[in-house]
């Protein structure tokens, strides 16, 4: 469970989080729905310690993401609005295979679960392949599997269709739904699109860094989603 306590986060004097509270449980898929500017990006980056409160406790299965951001990162996995800021190595398999790399997983113990990985996303076609001449689709593929092969309890997904077309629009969305349905993998989806919500149980509506509505989606009409400035 990640626990959001009073939370507050000023980036210099702005105030961009406004007292958040907001529980999310094992295994459920979360939507945090917003206009561009309302503080999505920023309450994400809190689930896995990229920022930390200026005011107020982000909690991650015990743990306080001020006290230990390593094992906080390895339970929440993150994936950004562009996939490229999170490709490090030229080569996809190698790119995937950089976080197991970096804790100190065997060599062999690394190939199996990269090539695990790559057929899971049904993209082994892709291991070869330089990161810089793959399609954005494939990019945040790669993105995907490198958060995968880590086995985090929770991904967090930052505006996943801005930059895909609708037939990779509809790829990603069936593969988080099912990451969420078979490997009850907790989700958080932020977006500011009605039409990526389809998926997630819950639905978290922000507006101007505060929590306007959290609830179950079936409880969620029209008048919230236009007092958060959204298209309905
Ligand atoms: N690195 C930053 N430095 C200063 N201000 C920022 C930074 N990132 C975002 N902001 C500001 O914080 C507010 C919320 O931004 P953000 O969390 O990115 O919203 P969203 O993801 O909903 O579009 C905006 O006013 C934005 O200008
Ligand atoms: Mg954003």
């Amino acid at each position: 469970m990640i626990q959001i306590k009073n939370l507050y986060f000023k980036y210099e004097d702005e105030l961009v989080l406004n007292n958040i509270n907001l529980r999310l449980n094992d295994s459920s898929y979360t939507a945090i729905i917003g206009a561009n500017g309302s503080g999505k990006t920023t309450l994400a980056k809190h689930l896995n310690a990229l920022l930390l409160p200026t005011k107020g406790t982000v909690i991650v299965d015990e743990i306080d993401t001020k006290k230990d951001q390593f094992n906080v990162r390895k339970n929440v996995g993150f994936i950004f609005q562009s996939p490229e800021d999170q490709l490090v190595h030229s080569i996809v398999e190698e790119d995937i295979a950089f976080g197991l790399e970096n804790i100190g997983i065997e060599t062999d113990a690394i190939k199996n679960k990269v090539r695990t990985i790559l057929r899971l996303l049904n993209i082994e076609y892709l291991a070869k392949k330089n990161v810089n001449m793959i399609s954005a689709g494939q990019k945040q593929l790669t993105a995907l599997a490198g958060v995968l092969v880590m086995e985090p309890k929770y991904i967090v997904f930052d505006e996943p269709t801005t930059t895909l077309d609708n037939k990779n629009k509809r790829n990603i969305m069936g593969i988080i739904a099912k990451l969420n349905k078979k490997d009850k993998i907790g989700i958080i989806l932020v977006t500011n699109l009605l039409s990526d919500i389809k998926y997630a149980e819950n639905v978290v509506v922000m507006g101007e860094g505060k929590i306007i509505f959290n609830d179950k989606k079936s409880k969620l009409n029209k008048s919230i989603l236009k007092k958060a400035g959204l298209d309905v």
